[in-house]
């Protein structure tokens, strides 16, 4: 599991939409956990890169799975020649190190898992590591932070009520036309033009209202679309690639929306 120190180098980019660098900060000097709520592809993960850079800590990431067990997190005994030795999972390495320990996805994570969350996200800050026989208290700069997408919510996967108010939500939406025209415009190298028109194709597949499609153009297939026309495509070849063909599978709806891309996004 990955662990990122962004702290000697520049911060990743990430343009602030509402109060959620405020919020965040706040959270983090009280030692509260913080629940990041929105679609995907809409600058969650690279939010955190950058608080995590702000606030000089190290950035562990999980991303969560139905798979994932207790010990995957917490850690387990490997057995090393005949000895068994215990190899701290991330969150126990996060809490010992004082990083910002990031679960993406978490409602995919089962729930007898995130039970063990409970202490930490609360006033105890602490991690029973009962394999171990003992509790860690989480060291100053820990900081739990949970994302997941409620657009992908069910039944089955839902986050506890007892977890969900441990933690200060921050929601996410896209960001608004001329911030997002920015973002494309910078991650992708095309020019302002170009990104100006690719916004107004995604906010247009935005107010669909359409059943069809479970997720609408999020901030990453237009800068993915950008990165395939700064490569030497047109900008409509390049979102029938990234945009159209992502979002479905179904004929009726690709071929709609490769009408609108011939709409916002004319050839000549
Ligand atoms: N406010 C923003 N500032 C800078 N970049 C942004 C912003 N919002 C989105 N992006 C860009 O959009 C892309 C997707 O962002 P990111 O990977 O953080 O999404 P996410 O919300 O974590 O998605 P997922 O839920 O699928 O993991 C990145 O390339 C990122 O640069
Ligand atoms: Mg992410």
């Amino acid at each position: 599991m990955p662990t990122k120190n962004i702290n000697a180098s520049t911060r990743p980019y990430y343009v602030a939409v509402a109060n959620e660098e405020q919020v965040f900060n706040a959270a983090f000097r009280q030692g509260l956990s913080i629940l990041l709520k929105g679609p995907t592809g809409c600058g969650k993960t690279r939010f955190v890169e950058a608080m995590a850079h702000d606030l000089g800590r190290p950035l562990i990431t999980v991303s969560c799975h139905d798979d994932l067990t207790t010990a995957d997190l917490v850690g387990r005994f490997h057995l090393n020649g005949g000895k068994t030795e215990w190899v701290d999972g991330p969150l126990t390495r996060a809490v010992r190190e004082g990083a910002i320990c990031y679960l993406d996805e978490v409602v995919e994570a089962r729930q007898d898992t995130t039970v063990v969350l409970h202490p930490l996200a609360d006033h105890r800050r602490q991690l029973p590591l009962e394999r171990l026989g003992v509790t860690l208290d989480a060291a100053p700069g820990f900081c739990l932070v949970v994302s997941y997408n409620p657009g992908y919510q069910s039944v089955l996967k839902d986050l506890k009520d007892s977890t969900r108010q441990r933690m200060v939500a921050i929601e996410f939406g896209y960001p608004t036309a001329d911030v997002e025209e920015k973002i494309v415009e910078k991650e992708s190298g095309i020019g302002h033009e170009q990104a100006a028109a690719l916004v107004r194709l995604g906010q247009a597949i935005r107010r669909l209202e359409t059943g069809g499609l479970r997720e609408v153009a999020s901030t990453r297939v237009l800068i993915a679309t950008g990165r395939l026309a700064s490569a030497g495509l047109t900008l409509s070849e390049a979102a029938r690639a990234a945009i159209a063909g992502p979002l479905s599978d179904d004929p009726n709806i690709t071929s709609g929306l490769n009408k609108m891309i011939d709409v916002y996004l004319p050839t000549s």
